[in-house]
């Protein structure tokens, strides 16, 4: 496992496991246990993922010591706001039975999330998180967060795998010294991605899967990755990807299958963003 240096100093490790939509308590608890027994230290959830619990009850049941994880969680749209922050951020920590997190983002930037920055600068400076940062935040609200927040977000978590590559976001996060983590780092199996003829034949150079090179370029260009799977043989693939490296013409193949937007979501749509605003995590 490689790890990357964040902005404020704290290691992160290169890769980690997602739960996004694995909403059965059971089946969340045991891929957690079984992703970080293979090896993942980085576990990444949400409030809106409804399985904070299970995540947290995996913690407790691994074995492995609590300073040894980082735990990401985030704040939902519902939860936008100061004093909603500040309770927020509580409230996941009691459902992870966590006493700080590794990382709490703003999961969109949407409502008053400068209300809620405001407040998770102040968890921050508390030492109740060790860094703080947002997902979905596209060039121009992550500029205008950094040039007007007291602590600069210290990782983005956007969309990125081949079919999306966004490298003008990630020319932003460069310029202001912010971690891009990837979200649906295998497109979440949209777009053919695992029986792509392309990717399948760079694979058989290498002996590995399409997933594993896939999950391989994006580190090689400096991305955190977070795959989710709920199958043990693909949690342990997904993690063996650190005893090669993808040559600059393989990674000049791949950078080449851009669609240059979304197949997933669409950020700017205004249907998607009443949707967002009308998904509640509580009453
Ligand atoms: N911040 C945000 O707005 C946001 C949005 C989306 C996701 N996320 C985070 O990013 C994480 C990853 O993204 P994601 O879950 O959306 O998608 P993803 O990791 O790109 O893809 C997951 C899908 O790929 C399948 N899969 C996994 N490994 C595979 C392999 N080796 N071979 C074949 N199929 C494989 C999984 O199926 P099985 O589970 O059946 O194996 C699942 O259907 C999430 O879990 C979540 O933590 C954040």
């Amino acid at each position: 496992m490689e790890f990357t240096t964040l902005n404020n100093g704290i290691k992160m490790p290169m890769e980690g496991f997602g739960v996004f939509q694995v909403p059965d308590p059971a089946q969340c608890e045991q891929s957690v246990v079984n992703a970080i027994q293979a090896g993942y230290r980085l576990i990444d959830t949400a409030a809106a993922y409804f399985n904070e619990e299970s995540v947290g009850a995996a913690i407790k049941k691994c074995g492995v010591p609590r300073e040894e994880l980082f735990i990401t969680t985030k704040l939902w749209v519902q939860d936008a706001g100061y004093e909603e922050a500040k309770k927020a951020f509580q409230t996941s920590l009691d459902k992870l039975g966590l006493d700080y997190l590794d990382l709490y983002l703003i999961h969109q930037p949407l409502g008053d999330y400068y209300g809620a920055w405001r407040a998770m600068e102040e968890l921050y400076k508390e030492g109740k998180v060790k860094a703080i940062g947002v997902c979905n935040f596209y060039p121009e609200r992550l500029t205008d967060l950094c040039l007007t927040a007291k602590v600069t977000p210290a990782v983005n978590q956007v969309e990125l795998h081949p079919f999306f590559q966004q490298e003008n976001a990630l020319a932003t996060m460069k310029e202001f010294g912010v971690q891009p983590e990837a979200w649906g780092p295998l497109a979440e199996g949209k777009h053919g991605i695992f029986t792509d003829p392309m990717l399948t034949e760079i694979a058989g150079k290498y002996g590995k899967s399409v997933a594993q090179v896939v999950l391989r370029w994006n580190t090689q260009r400096g991305v955190v990755i977070i795959p989710k799977s709920i199958h043990q043989n693909r949690i342990v693939e997904n993690l063996d990807i650190w005893d090669f490296e993808l040559s600059k013409e393989d990674m000049d193949k791949i950078s080449r299958m851009d669609l240059g937007h979304s197949e997933i979501v669409d950020h700017s749509s205004p249907e998607f963003v009443k949707y967002l605003h009308s998904a509640k995590v509580h009453n």
